[in-house]
């Protein structure tokens, strides 16, 4: 029987933000994420008998424009590996789909461990994670539980994620507060593009990172949430400093965006735990305690209308079901 796999999404505390080299997604420098329980992709892939790969994405064909990332993708996949098997994929997203949460992580992670088991890889984990990688950057640590750090490395061998600590006891919750499900306007690879080549600050980007890192990953060894938090928000406003230097300038953030940054620091003021992070997308992310994520979520709900919160806790890694 095939089975299906299940990845869920991470959210990256540390960001990966700029490419080095394109064809295999080897990023400037390491980043560090949290999977999360709450959204996933499950996929399965069957064998077909055609030269053309067939791809469902929650129960709908995708025409050839839509599925051409992902048939290139499984283009890669064949030459890695050396077979020449097309596939039907058949995908379910419980992720909302390009809102700054990322779905290309689950869902190229859980592509990548799905043809591993359809075509009996056996691949190890670090292998997975690689192929991954070469889907979406993201998809690397969406392999792994919990804490994941992905090494930046310098070529398609060196470059793939590890597991800090799959199951912490730190308590970390994660309130995603979704403002807009609609597609985002600026793909991360054309805000990661523009940030590496225009914006003056881009070159601290490295040194910032690789400070944090250390910080963050005594952090998670001194269970201290609170200056996981305080990193956290910090790394993600420097990425979102790239998109707001480069030239032409850019943001992902929405008037509401701010509106909830500045409800986090007054919350925070209050002496409630609550930390932001935003991928490429206005969606803002808390991070919250057991004890802070009730309070944190009605403060928002009273205060800002027409917007809905889900809460997220930490994630295990790969699953075949
Ligand atoms: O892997 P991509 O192309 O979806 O890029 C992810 C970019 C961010 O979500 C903003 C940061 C990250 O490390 O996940």
């Amino acid at each position: 029987m095939t089975k299906i796999a299940r990845a869920y999404t991470n959210i990256a505390l540390i960001k990966y933000w700029g490419k080095k080299d394109k064809t295999y997604k080897i990023p400037y420098t390491d980043s560090l994420s949290l999977t999360l329980d709450r959204f996933y992709t499950d996929t399965k892939s069957e064998v077909i008998n055609s030269d053309k790969d067939v791809v469902f994405l929650n129960n709908q064909e995708l025409d050839d424009s839509k599925s051409l990332r992902i048939r290139n993708y499984l283009d890669t996949v064949r030459k890695m590996y050396s077979f020449d098997e097309h596939f039907q994929i058949n995908s379910t997203n419980h992720v909302p789909t390009s809102a700054g949460f990322a779905s290309s992580a689950s869902g190229f992670a859980a592509l990548a461990a799905s043809i591993n088991s359809t075509m009996n890889l056996d691949l190890s984990k670090k292998s997975l994670s690689i192929l991954a990688r070469n889907g979406s950057g993201s998809a690397s640590r969406s392999i792994f539980g919990g804490f994941v750090q992905w090494h930046a490395g310098t070529n398609n061998d060196t470059s793939f994620a590890e597991p800090i600590d799959e199951s912490p006891d730190i308590g970390i919750v994660l309130l995603s507060v979704v403002i807009s499900k609609a597609e985002k306007s600026i793909s991360s690879t054309t805000g990661m593009e523009s940030s590496v080549k225009t914006s003056p600050f881009y070159s601290n980007w490295s040194t910032l990172v690789a400070s944090e890192l250390v910080e963050f990953k005594q952090a998670i060894a001194n269970k201290d949430l609170q200056k996981i938090g305080e990193i956290s928000e910090h790394n993600a406003m420097s990425m979102h400093a790239l998109t707001l230097s480069a030239n032409p300038p850019y943001t992902y953030f929405a008037p509401e965006t701010i509106q909830i940054l500045n409800i986090i620091k007054k919350l925070r003021n209050n002496g409630i735990l609550a930390y932001a992070t935003i991928d490429a997308g206005p969606n803002v992310k808390i991070i919250c305690s057991k004890e802070s994520v009730q309070k944190v979520k009605d403060f928002i709900e009273a205060n800002i209308t027409g917007i809905s919160t889900v809460e997220a806790h930490i994630g295990r890694g790969i699953e075949y079901i």
